[in-house]
């Protein structure tokens, strides 16, 4: 039986409807693309209840985003594999990649927002560097996982979708690159992995998060006061490759091999992560002066964690020529010490900087 005009004509109707319904509702959700890195995010371990010794990077970006059909309901996303790595291993000229695809992508008018999953040994580093160098207002966030996707409780998929949730909210525009774990926000700057293993690991302990992520839904308690993204003076199109900046570790009887090693290895700058309020031990000192002299720029930081490094406060440091890292982490001072050095040789314009982002 041939099927009646009618009902053909009132089935394509109420597809029609139904198509423009689909359309509106996804017109109205923000587009978010989600770049993928690797990490624990990407893991899997051999059982349900493998929580370390798992491998990591090793689940690729759509089964990311298919694991979360909630994410289709709340943006339209598109996903990306930049490279799938542990991010102990990330390298410079990854940085680069990954920084530059972000600009690449936000200067379409198309994208609201980009997540990036990410391995949460090395995440701070890649928000901080990214912090400095995306020229764009959008939210960029950053996400990874303590548990691999195989776990009992994995937290990987809910910081997901907090995450895409977050990067398609227009109240997260503008505050500099965020870092969305564990039902929490915090500014790239300030944040940092303080637990090996737990799901609570990302902390900004004294300066504090600016907000948290509750019930899918962003919420902001404060803004963070240092230049980020489009208000930096780091510019990516000029950059090829970022030059050698090391980390040397002070500790009780601590000599001056590591210094010695780090500048005969070509390094350009140098970051001194000292004791207390960045002390400068007596068998080190010689070797940052005498590496001062070479044209190697010091910044003297601090292994504790936490408060300013004064200038001129536990070394001489007009004298020295040397800079402060503020309260710069030595692993995130290494990143501004790397593109003030695309920028400037001066320990002064240097120093400013420090104060500045
Ligand atoms: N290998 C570590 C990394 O990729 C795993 C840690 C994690 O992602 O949570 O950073």
């Amino acid at each position: 039986m041939l099927f009646p005009r009618s009902a053909h004509a009132a089935l394509c109707g109420v597809l029609f409807l139904f198509a423009a319904a689909v359309q509106a509702q996804t017109a109205k959700l923000p587009n978010v693309t989600i770049l993928a890195t690797g990490g624990t995010i990407a893991g899997t371990g051999a059982s349900s209840t493998t929580t370390v010794g798992y491998t990591a990077a090793t689940v690729g970006v759509q089964s990311l985003i298919a694991a979360v059909p909630e994410i289709t309901k709340v943006a339209n996303v598109t996903g990306e594999q930049v490279f799938q790595i542990a991010s102990e291993n990330i390298s410079d000229a990854q940085w680069l990649q990954l920084a530059n695809r972000v600009n690449v992508l936000l200067a379409q008018s198309s994208v609201d927002g980009i997540v990036i999953t990410h391995g949460t040994d090395t995440l701070e580093e890649t928000a901080y560097f990214l912090n400095l160098v995306v020229k764009s207002k959008k939210p960029v966030v950053v996400v990874g996982s303590m548990r691999p996707s195989t776990a009992l409780s994995a937290d990987g998929p809910i910081n997901l979708y907090n995450a895409v949730r977050l990067a398609g909210t227009p109240e997260a525009a503008g505050r500099g690159v965020l870092v969305a774990m564990n039902d929490q926000i915090h500014a790239a700057r300030d944040v940092t992995k303080a637990n090996t293993t737990t799901a609570d690991t990302f902390r900004t302990t004294e300066l504090g998060m600016i907000g948290y992520i509750q019930g899918g839904k962003p919420f902001f308690y404060r803004d963070v006061t240092r230049k980020h993204t489009v208000d930096t003076e780091f510019d990516l199109a000029k950059l090829d490759a970022l030059p050698q900046v090391d980390v040397a570790y002070a500790y009780a009887n601590v000599g001056d091999v590591a210094v010695n090693a780090l500048v005969a290895a070509g390094a350009k700058g140098l970051v001194h992560a000292g004791v207390g309020n960045g002390s400068l031990p007596a068998k080190t000192k010689p070797a940052l002066v005498a590496a001062r002299a070479k044209g190697v720029i010091v910044v003297r930081a601090s292994r504790v964690g936490q408060g300013i490094v004064a200038r001129n406060g536990e070394a001489n440091d007009d004298q020295l020529d040397f800079v402060v890292a503020d309260t710069l982490s030595p692993q995130k001072a290494r990143i501004l010490l790397m593109l003030a050095l695309t920028k400037t040789t001066s320990t002064k314009e240097i120093q400013r900087m420090f104060y500045t982002y």
